[in-house]
C-alpha cells in the first residue's frame, strides 16, 4: 500500500465487481438507445474504461475535460471546460461517467449544459458518491459506492495531480494535505 494512504476503502476487485453489475444494468437500460457515454476527465478515466467494456450494446464514447478543484481540496464553485465534446448532442441519450460526486457542482453545470443543448435524456453514473457534502440537488442514477466525508484518492481521483494511478480507492492521511 502507498505510504500516504490511511486505509483502502475499495480494492480493484471490488471495483471490477461493481463495474460488471452496473454494466449489465446499463446494457439493459440502453439497448436500442445508442447512448453517448461521456467520460469526465481526468478523474473518470479508469472507471470509464471499466464501464464501457461492460456495456454489451451499441454505444458511442466521448470525452470532456472539466475541472473545478484547481490544486486544493475544496471545489471552487465554477467549472472550467478545458475540452468540449467532439460531436453534437441534440436528441442524444447521454450517460455521464464520473469518479465522484462531492458538492454536485460539476455535474449540476454539466446537466444544465446538456439540457441547454437539447439532449433527449441525461443520466449519471458515478463510481463514488459523497452525499454528505452535497450543495446542488444532484442524484446519480447509477452508483458504485457511497463514501464517507473523508479525502479519498486513487482509481482516477487525485490530490494535486497525484495518486490517480493507485489501483484502489483509499483515504489520504490528513498529514499529507495538512502540511501542504
Ligand atoms: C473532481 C471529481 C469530480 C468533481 C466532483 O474533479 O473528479 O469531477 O471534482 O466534485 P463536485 O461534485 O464538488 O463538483 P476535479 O475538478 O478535481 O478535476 P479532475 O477530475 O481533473 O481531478
Ligand atoms: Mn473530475
Ligand atoms: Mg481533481
Amino acid at each position: 500500500m502507498n505510504n500516504d494512504i490511511k486505509e483502502v476503502l475499495y480494492s480493484k476487485e471490488d471495483i471490477k465487481d461493481i463495474a460488471q453489475k452496473i454494466g449489465s444494468q446499463l446494457t439493459k437500460d440502453y439497448a436500442g438507445k445508442n447512448p453517448l457515454v461521456i467520460c469526465v476527465l481526468k478523474g473518470a478515466f479508469l472507471f470509464m474504461a471499466d464501464i464501457v467494456r461492460e456495456i454489451k450494446t451499441y454505444a458511442e464514447i466521448d470525452f470532456m475535460d472539466v475541472s473545478s478543484y484547481g490544486d486544493g481540496t475544496e471545489s471552487t464553485g465554477e467549472i472550467k471546460i478545458i475540452k468540449d465534446l467532439d460531436v453534437p448532442v441534440e436528441g442524444r441519450n447521454i450517460l455521464i461517467i464520473e469518479d465522484i460526486i462531492d458538492t454536485g457542482r460539476t455535474l449540476s453545470c454539466l446537466v444544465d449544459l446538456f439540457q441547454h443543448r437539447k439532449v433527449a435524456s441525461v443520466k449519471i453514473c458515478t463510481l463514488l458518491n459523497k452525499p454528505e457534502r452535497r450543495i446542488k440537488g444532484i442524484e446519480p442514477d447509477y452508483v458504485g459506492f457511497k463514501v464517507p466525508n473523508e479525502f479519498v484518492v486513487g482509481y482516477g481521483l487525485d490530490y494535486k495531480g497525484f495518486y490517480r494511478n493507485l489501483p484502489y480507492v483509499g483515504v489520504l492521511k490528513p498529514e499529507v494535505y495538512e502540511n501542504n
